[in-house]
């Protein structure tokens, strides 16, 4: 096993650890040689943990045990000092599986906010590719900032223009967009502008009504396909020898995602609306149903 193996076992000094009390309560801390965590649980070391085991658990003054290991992405997201609202950890995923965010793509983000999208798609991107983002509130931008190091190393790709994405995109050719903003609609015309052919929009917004005012404006545009809005619900289960249940609480709505795809306008007819072309098409006889619709 070389040093880096190793090193990846052992907490060090700056490095983050989420400490998981005996009621599942969450902490998370950021480890610095000689400081002290405190809590209701009372005293730790942060010594205690550095050049010790990830996954260790170790006690308090008071006689608590915690237990150590470092936070996920979503993990950092939950505890993570916000401004604006934050997009959950359910939504990141998809948002980046959705929008098909690749290592290297150029993305341009619309809304900074605390910084919790910005940081999965940069992970998404790696160091080949790159995330530019529009922010209109100037203020968002040190808490926001602060996030993003603490769970990205190397932000050497991120940039970060201060202006409204309503007033256009001055990139072209690029991979994908992506949207946290209150009226994407009035971003239309210049994500069509800015997007390569077959390029990706993603769009995440809390009401349907705000999705509805989006795809018709889509449509509108006629320069968007394959036109497509989806909602995730994400339900943790409690499972113990003598109980397999759904948990009670979970998070009922964060926000819908809207996806369109960049093409050549359509001509005369409207574009398709949730991957359905318009009933006027004439259809192939021969056609086979596609395979993943559920049976009749
Ligand atoms: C809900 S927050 C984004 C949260 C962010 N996605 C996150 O995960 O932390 C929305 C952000 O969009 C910004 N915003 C609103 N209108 C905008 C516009 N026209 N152009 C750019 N940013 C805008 C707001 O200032 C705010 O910071």
């Amino acid at each position: 096993m070389n040093q880096t193996q190793t090193d990846k076992n052992s907490f060090h000094d700056g490095d983050l650890a989420l400490l998981t009390d005996r009621k599942a309560r969450r902490y998370m801390v950021t480890l610095a040689e000689g400081e002290t965590y405190h809590c209701h649980l009372g005293r730790l070391q942060h010594d205690q943990m550095i050049g010790h085991s990830v996954g260790g658990w170790y006690r308090t003054d008071k006689g608590h045990i915690v237990l150590a290991v470092r936070p996920t992405l979503g993990d950092f997201v939950r505890e993570m000092p916000r401004g604006p609202q934050i997009i959950y950890p359910k939504d990141l995923g998809n948002i980046v599986n959705f929008a098909d965010i690749f290592p290297g793509a150029t993305v341009i983000e619309g809304g900074l906010g605390s910084g919790a999208l910005t940081s999965a798609l940069l992970r998404a991107v790696g160091n080949t590719g790159k995330v530019i983002n529009y922010e209109i509130n100037e203020s968002v931008l040190p808490k926001a900032i602060r996030n993003i190091e603490r769970v990205t190393p190397d932000t050497s790709n991120l940039e970060i223009k201060i202006g409204s994405i309503y007033e256009g995109i001055d990139e072209r050719d690029v991979d994908r967009v992506v949207l946290d903003v209150p009226e994407p609609w009035q971003a239309v015309a210049g994500i069509g502008d800015a997007l390569i052919m077959g390029g990706i929009l993603l769009s995440f917004v809390p009401t349907i009504l705000q999705v509805q005012k989006l795809v018709l404006a889509l449509e509108e545009d006629g320069r968007f396909q394959l036109i497509e809005s989806i909602e995730t619900l994400l339900r943790t289960w409690h499972v113990t020898e003598r109980s397999v249940r759904p948990d009670h609480r979970m998070i009922g709505h964060s926000g819908f995602l809207t996806t369109a795809v960049r093409c050549e306008p359509k001509p005369g007819v409207p574009a398709p609306v949730n991957g359905e072309l318009p009933t006027e098409e004439p259809t192939d006889e021969a056609e086979e149903p596609a395979s993943d619709s559920p049976d009749e």
